[in-house]
């Protein structure tokens, strides 16, 4: 896979695509095997970077970690040692979910500060507030982070500032097998947290309410590993979506769940596609005409519009023929994508967190720069109307979240490629 990603547009989409497995629950759920002694295989894992670097990091620590066909089949070392690697940690945000596990069954963890994309400031506060509500002590050191629970980490009945879906898993890893019972309030309810629960109440885990704003866990002192067949892409899903909207066309979307990225369809289908639930786990998708304005969108947190949806969403608008505004209210720079699409002859503004989009004469093929993986594939969607060539730089953003966008584009007829 090449660094640049070309885009034919020009051509209306056909064909059905099915959606991989949800990186933002297989991340979760890497992390979460290292609570369990047993040994963990996810099913139809999809080959992304963020998972490379999420396996480098088990090594790291001491965990066997490999891929079987397209399962990933993780089994826990003798004595896994606490100090998380600087690369793969720096490369990717969900490197911190490593941390709350790992102190659990290490009682010391020494790790840098997390990367991923610059969607303007990402502390870590919530995470860090939860374990020491649990017992742990953290010290910061001059590039480091120390996290200490000599004697295990106990229950506690914590409330998140912000329903953080990070700080919600780590607090629910941590919980998992501490002393006592834990109740998160203010948590945050994505179906990726169910997704979790649900993987950790197979290795023996006892949790109840999550997907609501109260999870309860009773602390079990050691997990066993399972099987586990991780929830459907509802961003990939989405992205799918967008596609279609962008380039005209109709597609099938098979084995996701339209509900859970229910607010994107909404918009698709007020900007003037058909949306039909034709079947369980499947939505077909249409565009014929030209699509409309769709007035102003907000994004939040889960059942709301999902940040990460908001790019693409934006993606699929350039063209319409009236005026469509998004404020991201979870991320400060969701929309750094825009000078792309502006290069492409959109009408966008972005300001603070709101971008604007007005109509525009039609999107040209230019040579344009992925800022972060959704900005990048945002790029790719809007490329889809363009008739010119596009190329997209820096497209590795992209390959952190999906296996290989424009194979994915191509089922449905799209021309795409890396170069
Ligand atoms: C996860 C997703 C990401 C998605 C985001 C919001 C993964 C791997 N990534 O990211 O794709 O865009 O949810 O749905 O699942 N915050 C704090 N303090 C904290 C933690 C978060 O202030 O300790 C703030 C963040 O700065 C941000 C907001 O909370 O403004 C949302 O972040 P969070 O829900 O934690 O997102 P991530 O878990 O990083």
């Amino acid at each position: 896979m090449g660094e640049t990603l070309v885009v034919r547009g020009g051509r209306q989409l056909y064909g059905v695509a099915e959606t991989p497995a949800a990186k933002n629950s297989v991340l979760p759920l890497l992390a979460a095997s290292l609570l369990c002694d047993g040994v963990v295989r996810l099913h139809r894992v999809p080959r992304l970077s963020d998972v490379e670097n999420s396996l480098a990091i088990l090594r790291s620590v001491g965990c066997t970690a490999r891929w079987t066909g397209r399962d990933v089949v993780i089994r826990p070392g003798g004595g896994l040692n606490g100090l998380l690697p600087d690369g793969p940690v720096g490369n990717m945000r969900a490197s911190v979910l490593f941390a709350a596990p790992l102190l659990a069954r290490t009682g010391r963890v020494e790790t840098g500060m997390p990367g991923g994309c610059k969607l303007g400031p990402r502390p870590i506060d919530i995470h860090l507030d939860g374990l020491v509500h649990m017992g742990a002590a953290v010290k910061w050191g001059q590039q480091h982070l120390v996290l200490e629970a000599p004697r295990g980490l106990h229950g506690a009945d914590y409330t998140l500032r912000y329903p953080s879906v990070g700080a919600t898993e780590s607090l629910l890893l941590a919980a998992a097998t501490a002393r006592g019972t834990s109740v998160l309030r203010g948590a945050a309810c994505e179906p990726e947290i169910v997704d979790l629960a649900a993987f950790l109440t197979g290795c023996g885990a006892d949790i109840s309410g999550a997907g609501s704003p109260v999870i309860r866990v009773s602390g079990v002192g050691r997990l066993a590993g399972t099987e586990f067949s991780p929830i459907p892409d509802r961003i990939v899903a989405s992205t799918l979506a967008c596609a279609v909207a962008s380039a005209g066309g109709e597609a099938v979307i098979r084995r996701c769940d339209p509900f859970a990225f229910a607010p994107l369809l909404a918009a698709l289908k007020q900007a003037g596609c058909g949306v039909d639930l034709s079947a369980q786990n499947e939505v077909t998708v249409r565009r014929r005409g030209a699509l409309c304005g769709i007035g102003r969108v907000f994004t939040g947190v889960y059942p709301g519009f999902a940040t990460d949806a908001a790019p693409l969403l934006a993606a699929a608008l350039l063209c319409a023929g009236g005026e469509s505004s998004i404020e991201d209210t979870v991320f400060e720079h969701r929309f750094s994508c825009a000078a792309g699409f502006a290069a492409m002859g959109a009408a966008v503004q972005a300001q603070g967190r709101t971008l604007t989009i007005r109509p525009c004469g039609g999107l040209h093929g230019t040579t344009v720069t992925s800022p972060d993986l959704r900005g990048g594939a945002a790029l790719a969607i809007a490329a889809l109307a363009a008739a010119e060539p596009t190329r997209i730089e820096n497209a590795a953003t992209i390959a952190r979240g999906y296996e290989d966008l424009p194979a994915l584009l191509r089922r449905l007829g799209a021309r795409a490629g890396w170069e």
